[in-house]
């Protein structure tokens, strides 16, 4: 018997629409449920008996997550991405043009074209649940909505609001969703069917829902040609700003809107399906998949090969340090992991200030609607602090985030022993000192595991679990749940110095001081890195690090790798001074309310003036590869798993620019005889700090690759 994705059931008129996609656990619109939904939306055009629909998913927490992705991967052609594109058009058109009303019932998450479908529909209920989520997340893969998301979402809910998500690739829960407009009602999700019945029965019987038209300014800038055309030019200069030149998706996508409301649905579509077919098939879009597909392998990744052992749940976490890191882990880990956490000080003053950052991040969380008022009160009522042992029984894991010294980190974690049960899990969040160091003094040293976090803790998406070679499996596997738990995408890294993330990020922001000592401007340098797509430069990015904490992550790698990773000379002399960076308010910047401008007076500690004019390409060549050719050393050594999770950890650890993949899929895309040839260029002309790694030249002798 054929499995089937929909099952209809006609009752009283009203026509129940599952989908169901067999042996999955989220429905996804592939080609062949395209043609099943067609093919049983014909049927219910015909129907006489029918007069009206209830479209419903049979999942239990899914509604539509959107097009069958695998489909879109294997897209070879711009050809074959018009086909796709205009099938999927053609499904939603018919959902558009069915002559009976149809009530879309949606409970979990309805993104990309699963949303597009509903916008066809003519009633939008949702539950009001944390799974459920509204959203177009297709520029995010470096697309655009093509079913009609450019054309239908500001037709409903008004130009700007459209925009805003359309552009962000936003994704709403069910309330903001309600509040824009996408849904025309909220339920409980036991009552989500019977309310759709309810609805789709009146609307057959005649009866119209009113939609707000978003008073004066929805009337002057959404609907008016004069002021749409202010809503566009605006869009176009923030977005311009903002991808500098990487992104076309953005700017593809405001134009499919706005021919679309210049020149009619039908072209609008047409505009829609020609970006869509150039931009799926092109570097960017192909580079972000990528990274989409990276990052959801890895959330199914326990960290461990071969036999894998049952990660040990965590209830009860215990952060040693209330200070500037421990205080920030222990708000993400109560309010996204949902656990008992005690913070634990030297002084009753220091937890109490641990506790109220905690409890700000809390609040923080709640202005950026990421939670309710009523969860922050049972987050709140997560946290405890204290400056003895008390709850210390209980713990489950242990993060400790204490002073950045070897000798005052083993003294915690011996103490942190006895006041343990055997079980229990003992992690550091140390930035620089061999995980092994701190384990070798302790009884269980195979319960010992690196866990580092980076700053700001509630945005970096990334923790780093280190291994010592003791490490026992099941401590990584219940570390990594834990980063995740914590909404974290975690990736498994040896205990080598600088472990992934300042391993790699080291060698560059050493050559950046390197160019500066040899006259070139502070502002070329970061302005250059930020044009080839860094969230910041890397000069700005020392600023932001903190000047002390680079100083000693520096001298680490130093120590472990000589010239190579040689320090500035001057960094030192700025830290003395009080220059730590942003937070000190002065480092290679100096910052003012909101604004922040290059201090002169760096270049007399540099002792060369910013008098050298270079080429673009010159920063961006001995930057990138300086990074580059550290990645590859440090993958041959094992420090990270596979390519996949060294890419990852650069995408979101260092900033390393998304569209181009991180520092593999960027290696393969030149080519490893191409990138040891640049190297070779860059040791002649700056030093042997830019010999090729090996395992680089053995590559490009077999013309190998880091991904097939
Ligand atoms: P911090 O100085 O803000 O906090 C350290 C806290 O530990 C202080 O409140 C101090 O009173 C407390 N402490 C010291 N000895 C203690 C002991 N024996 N028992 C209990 N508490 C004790 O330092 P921060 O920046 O939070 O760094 C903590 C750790 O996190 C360090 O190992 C650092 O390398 C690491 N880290 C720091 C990052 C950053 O950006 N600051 C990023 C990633 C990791």
């Amino acid at each position: 018997m054929k499995m089937t994705a929909l099952a209809t059931k006609i009752s009283d008129g009203i026509a129940r629409l599952e989908l169901n996609v067999p042996g999955e656990t989220v429905n996804t619109i592939s080609s062949s449920v395209r043609r099943e939904l067609e093919s049983v939306l014909d049927d219910l055009k015909t129907d006489s008996v029918v007069r009206a629909v209830v479209l419903i998913s049979g999942k239990q927490d899914n509604f539509i997550a959107g097009a069958d992705i695998d489909e879109f991967v294997a897209l070879k052609t711009r050809d074959q991405a018009l086909g796709l594109v205009q099938d999927g058009q053609a499904l939603v058109e018919r959902l558009d043009t069915l002559g009976k009303p149809i009530v879309a019932a949606i409970h979990g998450a309805c993104l990309g074209g699963g949303l597009e479908a509903v916008l066809a529909c003519t009633y939008r209920i949702a539950t009001e649940h944390p799974k459920t989520q509204l959203g177009l997340p297709e520029v995010r893969l470096g697309i655009i909505p093509a079913a009609g998301g450019c054309q239908r979402l500001p037709r409903l809910i008004g130009l700007r609001a459209a925009l805003d998500i359309i552009l962000a690739g936003r994704t709403l829960g069910a309330k903001q969703a309600l509040r824009r407009g996408v849904v025309d009602e909220l339920v409980h999700p036991a009552i989500l069917e019977a309310v759709a019945f309810k609805v789709a029965r009146r609307l057959a019987d005649g009866w119209r829902p009113k939609r707000r038209k978003g008073g004066l300014a929805g009337q002057l800038m959404d609907r008016n040609p004069l002021g749409q055309r202010l809503v566009f030019s605006r869009a176009r200069k923030k977005i311009r700003m903002k991808i500098r030149g990487h992104y076309p998706a953005p700017l593809a996508a405001i134009e499919a809107v706005q021919h679309g409301l210049s020149y009619g649905l039908t072209a609008g579509l047409d505009c829609e399906a020609a970006h869509f077919a150039e931009l799926s098939v092109g570097d960017v879009s192909r580079n972000l998949v990528q990274i989409f597909f990276a990052t959801t392998a890895l959330k199914k990744d326990p960290g461990v090969s071969g036999d894998v052992p049952t990660a040990k749940p965590v209830e009860n976490l215990a952060v040693i340090g209330a200070g500037f890191m421990g205080s920030a882990i222990a708000g993400v880990a109560a309010a996204k992991g949902e656990v008992d956490v005690r913070l634990r000080d030297t002084g009753l003053e220091a937890v109490a200030r641990g506790l109220e950052n905690a409890h700000n991040s809390i609040k923080a969380r709640l202005a950026r609607k990421r939670i309710a008022v009523l969860d922050q009160h049972r987050i709140r009522d997560l946290l405890s602090g204290g400056t003895d042992w008390s709850g210390f029984r209980r713990t489950d894991l242990v993060i400790e985030a204490v002073f950045e010294d070897l000798e005052v980190k083993r003294k915690v974690f011996r103490a942190v022993e006895d006041e343990v049960k055997p079980d229990c899990i003992i992690a550091s969040n140390t930035s620089t000192i061999p995980i092994g160091r701190i384990a070798e003094v302790t009884k269980r040293p195979q319960q010992v595991v690196g866990m580092h976090f980076f700053s700001p803790v509630d945005k970096m998406p990334l923790v780093e679990v280190i291994l010592t070679d003791r490490t026992a499996p099941w401590v990584t596997v219940s570390a990594v749940a834990f980063g995740r738990a914590m909404g974290k995408t975690t990736i498994v890294v040896r205990d080598r110095p600088g472990f992934w993330v300042n391993r790699i990020l080291a060698p560059y922001l050493i050559e950046s001081t390197q160019m500066l000592r040899e006259g070139v401007p502070i502002e070329k340098l970061d302005e250059t890195m930020a044009a080839f797509g860094f969230p910041v430069g890397p000069i700005a990015l020392m600023d932001e690090i903190g000047l002390d904490v680079a100083l000693k992550g520096a001298a680490v790698l130093h120590d472990a790798f000589g010239d190579r990773m040689m320090p500035m000379d001057g960094i030192g002399a700025m830290t003395e001074r009080g220059r730590l960076g942003r937070k000190s308010g002065r480092g290679f910047y100096i910052y003012g309310r909101g604004k922040k401008k290059v201090d002169p007076a760096i270049y007399d500690i540099v002792g060369r003036a910013p008098d050298r004019a270079v080429p673009d390409d010159d920063v961006t060549l001995r930057l990138t590869y300086a990074m580059l050719n550290e990645a590859a050393r440090a993958l041959d050594e094992g420090v990270v798993r596979s390519a996949r999770d060294g890419d990852i950890g650069a995408v979101l650890g260092v900033g390393f620019p998304g569209f181009r993949g991180g520092p593999f899929r960027y290696l393969d895309s030149v080519g490893s005889a191409k990138a040891v040839e640049t190297l070779e260029e860059l040791a002649l002309k700056y030093g042997s700090r830019f010999q090729p790694a090996t395992c680089l030249r053995n590559m490009a002798e077999r013309n190998g690759q880091y991904y097939e």
